[in-house]
């Protein structure tokens, strides 16, 4: 698959087979997200694999919020990444100061650009993924007992896409609405 194939046929991808995915696979992509750019190569972006049934449905029963899908997403995917951070590193100088008036944003920003070339790396490697932001991160924070140099950003749920699913893009905003010149 070429880099426009991949960027192009992604997609959220919300029900999966019951195929597991093997942790030789989670690797590869891994060693493949490794390679997103990050502020001063801080590399900030850390992943927890969650693949037991028990530990999942405690996530679907007790950090899922109200009004989104998100208990199906992750009852169906055989594999739940939470994506965590290391805090204090992207956009801060080595006295703990903001680098900028961003302040703590960069952080956000590379984590981002991390959990996309994961799903991209994923894609290509034939896995469907889907990113979450909806749930109560401090609640998750608290029972997935992250060190305290952590912050959990996303979870993405991870498996080989359901084959009977025909995912079409949501529609894309034209280049001249996103595009300006000066
Ligand atoms: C930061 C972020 C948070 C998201 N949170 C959710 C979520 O909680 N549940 C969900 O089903 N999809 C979630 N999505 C997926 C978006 O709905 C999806 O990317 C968008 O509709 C475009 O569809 P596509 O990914 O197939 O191109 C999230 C995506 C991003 C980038």
């Amino acid at each position: 698959m070429d880099a426009q194939d991949c960027i192009l046929t992604r997609r959220s991808v919300r029900t999966f087979t019951n195929q597991p995915v093997s942790h030789a696979l989670l690797e590869q992509v891994i060693s493949l997200a490794a390679y997103a750019p990050s502020w001063k190569n801080t590399q900030i972006s850390r992943y927890i694999a969650i693949e037991d049934p028990a530990v999942q449905q405690a996530i679907i029963d007790r950090f899922c919020l109200s009004g989104s899908n998100n208990p199906n997403i992750i009852a169906s995917a055989p594999l739940l990444i939470a994506q965590t951070f290391v805090k204090g590193r992207c956009g801060f100088e080595r006295d703990g100061s903001y680098t900028t008036d961003r302040g703590e944003g960069w952080q956000y920003y590379d984590c981002g650009i991390a959990a996309q070339t994961f799903c991209l790396a994923a894609h290509d490697l034939g896995l469907g993924t889907v990113i979450m932001g909806v749930f109560d991160r401090k609640g998750l924070e608290s029972y997935l007992q992250l060190p305290e140099e952590q912050e959990l950003m996303a979870l993405i749920a991870v498996g080989y896409p359901d084959p009977q699913l025909t995912l079409s893009a949501p529609k894309r905003k034209e280049v001249n609405e996103l595009l300006s010149w000066c």
